[in-house]
């Protein structure tokens, strides 16, 4: 059995069962689809990449471990894809048993038939939820008397959020290699970023690099600002000419095996940051690297944030974009007009990770940093193109610069530091004249990867 499934059922209560369901395809219009991505959580426990299944999992059962999966089926395999089937479920997921998902409306009853508690997590699978509380209904309407459903329903989110905070050694090189890909395609942008280029061309040559490199694409949509679109923190266009004398703000990572990196740099069109560009980001990265320098076990997330806040305040003030009491303006939260977003997150198979920031359930306990998890460093400044309180020479300018962090028994470690921050050496590598090797585009040949449970 699947180590992270063993590890969770060691969690689960006694006389209970759980239901976890995998995502379904989403219609992107008329009769197309996304582009299919697997629940994480179902992802993690199963390993199994196909739509439309559901994990039921009865750690009292001889069998405890169940997947409904859709069968095998020639006509839909030859329009659209092919699937494991019942068959598959148990040779390569190691399902001890598999029906088709056309089964488990029937089944349901007797899956939950007396169990203490059910683990399900309501709101996220509409039709789930409905065949769920319709058992219910049926339930408690009609026959309470003699049936025994559970009687306490819990959401597993927490459990399963608490172990993927903590990443194995296979995780992690997982990690390292989207971090890799990722790294390398940022690189391929700064070498190939010139004048009159169009932000969708940047976007299509980093994508390109990634796939080519064995990502199964981006791990999220990425973020190609060129000049004022770099003050849009969540700019997804892409689709402005880039111009010389602007800054690019690139904030792209690669998904490999499932799992996300999340770069940002931000570096000049035309290969030579201006005396401004330069001066705001001298600030981000010192405050970057002073951040990832806090990044270690037993410093806490919110302490983090402070952290970072302090010292863009700081900075701010430095620039002449903030007047005052450092104190002061953090009170009144004066750097919220030019940092407005956190200093990292958690990172794993999705990009803004599973995992709680609290250890209590106030929201008032800080989690500190233990060996293991995985995080963003990410401060940024972005000066509004209209902001008439700003130095005019700064207006239009946002910077943004992000690597990921492990944490490890005796610090950090950088997973994303193949890709240069420092100003020289962006300069040098947009110039031609980097000793860094540069990545190779010639194409890898590889077969096309076929899950077969090898995660
Ligand atoms: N790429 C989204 C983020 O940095 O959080
Ligand atoms: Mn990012
Ligand atoms: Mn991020």
């Amino acid at each position: 059995m699947r180590s992270q499934l063993k590890k969770f059922i060691e969690q689960m209560d006694e006389n209970s069962v759980a239901i976890i369901p995998a995502a379904h395809e989403q219609t992107r219009s008329y009769d197309t689809e996304f582009k299919f991505r697997q629940d994480s959580d179902f992802w993690y426990l199963t390993g199994f990449t196909e739509p439309d299944a559901i994990a039921v999992i009865d750690p009292s059962a001889k069998k405890p471990f169940t997947l409904y999966v859709r069968p095998r089926d020639p006509l839909m395999e030859t329009w659209f894809g092919r699937r494991q089937g019942v068959e598959g479920a148990v040779k390569n997921f190691g399902a001890d048993r598999a029906f088709s998902i056309e089964k488990f409306p029937a089944d349901l009853g007797k899956l939950l038939d007396g169990h203490d508690k059910l683990y399900y997590r309501f709101a996220v699978d509409r039709d789930l939820d409905q065949q769920i509380l319709g058992y219910f209904t049926e339930q408690r309407v009609r026959r309470i008397k003699t049936a025994y459903p559970p009687h306490t329903i819990i959401d597993p989110t927490p459990i399963l959020g608490h172990m993927r905070l903590h990443k194995d050694k296979k995780e992690v090189e997982y990690m390292q290699k989207a971090g890799d890909i990722a790294a390398e395609a940022h690189i391929l942008a700064m070498q190939k970023v010139k004048p009159g280029m169009n932000e969708g061309q940047v976007e299509s040559l980093m994508e390109a690099y990634m796939k080519d490199k064995g990502a199964s694409g981006v791990a999220y949509n990425s973020i190609i600002g060129g000049g004022d679109n770099a003050t849009i923190l969540h700019y997804v266009e892409n689709n402005m000419p880039l111009n010389d004398g602007d800054l690019i703000l690139i904030d792209a990572g690669a998904e490999y095996q499932g799992y996300a990196s999340d770069i940002t740099r931000t570096f000049p069109v035309n290969g030579k940051y201006t005396q401004a560009q330069r001066e705001i980001y001298d600030v981000v990265l010192d405050v970057q690297k002073q951040c990832i320098d806090f990044t270690v076990a037993g410093n806490e997330y919110h302490k983090r944030q402070e952290f970072s806040i302090e010292l863009l305040t700081e900075g701010m003030k430095k620039l002449g974009l903030l007047k005052g009491k450092t104190k002061e303006l953090i009170k009144k939260r004066s750097y919220l007009k030019y940092y407005m977003h956190g200093v990292g997150h958690f990172l794993g198979l999705d990009v803004h990770d599973a995992g709680r920031y609290y250890l209590d359930q106030k929201a008032t306990a800080s989690r500190p940093f233990a060996p293991g998890m995985v995080l963003t460093v990410e401060p940024g400044l972005y000066i509004p193109p209209d902001d008439k309180s700003a130095p005019s020479k700064y207006r239009g300018i946002g910077v943004r610069i992000e690597d990921d962090i492990l944490v490890t028994a005796d610090g950090n470690h950088n997973l994303t530091s193949k890709v240069p921050k420092e100003i020289d050496e962006i300069e040098a590598i947009m110039q031609g004249s980097a000793t860094r090797k540069a990545p190779s585009q010639k194409p890898a040949l590889q077969k096309p990867a076929r899950s077969k449970g090898t995660r």
